[in-house]
């Protein structure tokens, strides 16, 4: 018998009591033991009893588990930084497997707890934190170790991929597909996190740490959101043959860790292209797998409670046959971490500029004194002499096309730098 000790009985956590019910057979025969749950530490005693948690089982001090050595495994679904830094700590301190779905830990954390795993020799468990019921940490850790992985790109965001797949099918605006997705519980009532581009940074830390076996933590990330993005981009994007997705990007580049999320123009044919809705998708490029992509359901009560069994199951197997803290930390090095400014990448850039001969030339010069090669230039509209003109550039570095669009901003003929987009793909 397997005892669990469940921290949080919200939304993730009544998805694990009830999967644990349902496939409680299965469950047992591929683990070898029966899997049970204990105790639970939730504050709302109700939401536990909805869920059929029996009243004797809810606690209200971690300390009831913690000092509990009946408990063999502890799973954190209470997120945030603390007071579950701090749980799953003592857990571990007191020998007990950990197994959580929290993100914003990882990807601050992540030296700290795998170090503490270490010591006291227990797995580490967390395929839930990353893209919700998709398989991505594992094989990235087991079946592709044996790769060169090259780049790591994901849409990682449901809430971001839902409002802009609406905005490219229906034509509609940022601020209307968001109050949509929020009244029908796609986004949260704060969506900050999700739109801002934070939630899908923690999810390419966690991810770039183990693609390239080196710590990235949130800070090394850049992040931008999707506020900015209009129909208008997104039309043009069409009209180019790309489509608008918010990206999370890790890649190596001659030895060095670039990652970074921002919304992207993708090529309308690529695999991340078809991604829609509120899925999520992580494609991954190792020097022997080649392209590989995972897609599915990244957040939501089954699927990120199917990430959260599997770790259990494994953390069982591994208990009974005394192989525990077999898969620990795998930074092993200590990769240089790039800035956006060193970025190489194509460009998509709308300006608004005054309709009189000479002005193309004039900032077509800009960006020639800046090594800013431009590849296409579209001039769409013209009103009240003004003109709206659409550039493409070639590959130019980020540091090349900031400099410019100072410039560009400094110059009378210029009414407005109204978006810049980076290329991808
Ligand atoms: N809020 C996230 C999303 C799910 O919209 O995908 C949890 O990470």
């Amino acid at each position: 018998m397997i005892n669990i000790g469940l921290l949080g009985c919200g939304t993730v956590g009544g998805g694990v009591v009830k999967l644990l019910a349902k496939n409680q057979e299965i469950i047992a025969k591929k683990t070898g033991a029966e899997i049970m749950i204990k105790k639970v530490l939730e504050r709302d005693q109700q939401k536990c009893l909805q869920i059929g948690i029996d009243h004797s089982m809810i606690v209200s001090r971690v300390e009831d588990i913690i000092d509990d050595d009946a408990i063999d495994i502890v799973v954190e679904l209470i997120g945030g930084i603390e007071p579950a830094y701090s749980f799953i700590t003592a857990a571990m301190n007191k020998g007990k497997h950990v197994v959580t779905a929290n993100k914003d830990l990882i990807a601050i954390k992540g030296k700290e707890l795998f170090d503490t795993a270490q010591a006291n020799n227990v797995d580490f468990y967390f395929e839930a934190s990353v893209a919700g019921g998709i398989p991505i940490i594992y094989p990235l850790k087991q079946s592709l170790a044996g790769n060169h992985i090259e780049e790591v790109i994901g849409i990682l965001n449901g809430t971001t991929n839902y409002i802009l797949t609406k905005m490219s099918q229906e034509g509609r605006d940022y601020n209307e597909v968001l109050y949509e997705a929020q009244a029908l519980g796609y986004a949260e009532s704060d969506p900050t996190a999700d739109v801002g581009g934070l939630d899908a940074a923690r999810k390419i830390a966690i991810l770039s740490s183990i693609a390239f076996n080196s710590r990235v933590t949130l800070d090394d990330v850049y992040v931008e959101g999707i506020t900015a993005i209009t129909p208008r981009d997104i039309q043009y994007a069409r009209e180019l043959g790309y489509v608008v997705k918010l990206l999370a990007i890790a890649k190596e580049v001659d030895g060095k860790i670039q990652a970074r999320v921002h919304p992207a123009f993708i090529p309308f044919n690529h695999p991340l292209a078809f991604v829609n809705d509120v899925f999520n998708a992580v494609f991954v490029r190792g020097d022997a797998v080649g392209e590989i992509m995972h897609y599915g359901r990244g957040a939501g009560e089954m699927p990120t409670a199917s990430a959260v069994l599997g770790d259990i199951i494994e953390v069982g197997r591994n208990m009974a046959y005394h192989t525990s803290a077999r898969i620990g930390c795998t930074c092993y090095e200590e990769k240089v971490i790039l800035t956006i400014s060193e970025l190489n990448a194509q460009y998509y850039i709308r300006m608004t500029v005054t309709d009189r001969p000479g002005v193309l030339a004039g900032i077509a010069g800009v960006f020639g004194n800046n090594d800013v090669s431009i590849a296409s230039v579209l001039q769409k509209t013209s009103r009240e002499n003004m003109a709206e003109l659409i550039l493409i550039t070639h590959t130019v570095k980020e540091k090349d096309l900031q400099d410019s669009l100072t410039v560009l901003k400094g110059m009378s003929i210029v009414g407005e730098i109204n978006n810049v987009v980076r290329l991808e793909g």
